[in-house]
């Protein structure tokens, strides 16, 4: 992010005055065009990094659309998340290869060992979970990919193996 970096703990806009001016910016530059809710929402997923609930909120208002209509985007599109992401990411391949090959198996391991779940964030902030689909890489299903790197055939007792080297990568 090339901008200057927004709290990470303040994520309404109503109360972070460097958050508003991004978010008015990007709404007054895209409020008219031809699906302007997409264009707004990917943008500022782009330059500030989450569309959180207040987020959500303060756009549906300056758009005068329900906050469900913008709830029901942010939520249907994987790439949209709703908190700032940690600085490492953990993304759980749930196309069918890895699904069938044990992956929701993987996933309550990492719930118990991270204690939380694809979607949000573990409580220091440092790693995302999230689900994606398929990352083309099916015949080393199930597959998570950590950062960029693509980990295949994991078993849960390797997934415990994986977030030690995460942690190791972030001292
Ligand atoms: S289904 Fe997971 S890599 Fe293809």
């Amino acid at each position: 992010m090339s901008e200057e970096t927004i709290s990470k703990t303040n994520v309404d806009p109503i109360r972070n005055p460097k958050l508003k001016i991004r978010i008015d910016t990007i709404l007054n530059t895209n409020k008219n065009k031809p699906g302007s809710l997409m264009v707004i929402l990917n943008e500022i997923q782009a330059k500030v990094g989450f569309v959180s609930s207040p987020m959500q909120q303060y756009i549906a208002n300056a758009l005068h659309l329900p906050a469900s209509r913008v709830h029901g985007v942010v939520s249907f599109y994987s790439f949209f998340t709703t908190e700032p992401r940690g600085t490492h990411t953990i993304k759980f391949c749930l196309g069918t290869a890895c699904y069938v090959s044990g992956m929701p198996q993987i996933i309550d391991k990492a719930k118990q060992l991270l204690g939380t779940e694809p979607g949000h964030n573990t409580s220091d902030g440092n790693i995302t979970l999230e689900v994606c689909r398929c990352v083309g890489a099916c015949s080393q299903a199930p597959v998570v990919v950590i950062d960029e790197e693509i980990h295949g055939r994991v078993k849960p007792n390797k997934f415990a193996q994986l977030i030690r080297g995460i942690d190791t990568k972030s001292e």
